[in-house]
């Protein structure tokens, strides 16, 4: 993982309003130099109601800070009530979009075919997409895992040329180990980033699949961040609920030291 830069990203789910985000923004950014920002792409992904306040606050104070959405709609504008489009995340400085979270396909029925499109539309606004899969407890216990997130992959891939796939980042979050304190071991987390690599070499390219980062997200914790990023196809993690103390998830970005 030499050349792929580290990504931590945070993902805030529905907590902390606009007031709030504005202070957890400030106090990362306070809490870690130009230098560690630098080395470890750092991002936060706010419910869409603090997006303009983090602008605002990133822009104002220059910050080395990214941001984003943590869902986009397939469509490009129109009568989709309560839907977000990625021309309205970019306008905002977003750079970076969610799409397909366990969350989103659970309780919004998202299947690979939305999850493909969304991929689609956040490529077409300029977003980085995060795509997520990951298995649950059932498939794991019968050890399909990576059959299953090879699955999700390809169908949110589906139809992307090799230098669009080189624009996307995959997540894989276990859904057993995301809220629930059970993180995935080191070698758990290794075993399916390297295998979504192995994909993406088969399906596009070895250097597609060499660029492409790779990120673990699943109870990623000050205490666990760095056995699991040193492993060699883990590029960053998507963190949730430590993302949300400014103290815990700067200390998980200074993973390399
Ligand atoms: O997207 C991040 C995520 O689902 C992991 O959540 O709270 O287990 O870190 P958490």
């Amino acid at each position: 993982s030499t050349t792929r830069r580290p990504l931590m990203a945070g993902n805030w789910k529905m907590n902390l309003n606009h007031l709030e985000a504005n202070l957890l923004v400030q106090k990362l950014a306070a809490s870690l130099t130009e230098k560690q920002l630098t080395e470890v792409e750092t991002v936060v992904l706010p419910p869409f109601t603090d997006l303009r306040t983090v602008q605002t606050a990133v822009d104002g104070d220059k910050l080395l800070i990214g941001y984003g959405g943590q869902d986009l709609s397939p469509h490009a504008s129109g009568a989709y009530t309560g839907d977000i489009s990625g021309a309205m995340l970019a306008k905002l400085g977003c750079t970076y979009v969610v799409v397909g979270h366990s969350e989103r396909r659970a309780y919004h029925h998202e299947d690979d075919t939305v999850v493909n499109a969304k991929v689609k539309a956040a490529l077409t606004h300029g977003l980085t997409p995060i795509l997520c899969v990951g298995e649950g407890l059932d498939v794991r216990e019968q050890g399909t895992h990576v059959a299953h997130c090879s699955t999700q992959l390809d169908g949110g891939l589906a139809g992307l040329t090799a230098e669009q796939v080189r624009q996307v980042v995959i997540a894989y979050e276990p859904v057993w180990a995301i809220g629930t304190g059970k993180t995935a071991t080191p070698e758990d987390a290794q075993e399916v980033c390297g295998a979504i690599r192995q994909r993406l070499a088969k399906q596009f390219d070895q250097d597609t699949a060499d660029q492409v980062r790779v990120l673990y997200g699943g109870s990623v914790k000050a205490s666990n961040a760095a056995s699991i990023m040193a492993q060699p196809d883990v590029d960053g993690g998507l963190v949730g609920g430590a993302s949300l103390d400014a103290e815990e998830f700067a200390q998980i970005c200074r993973f390399p030291e």
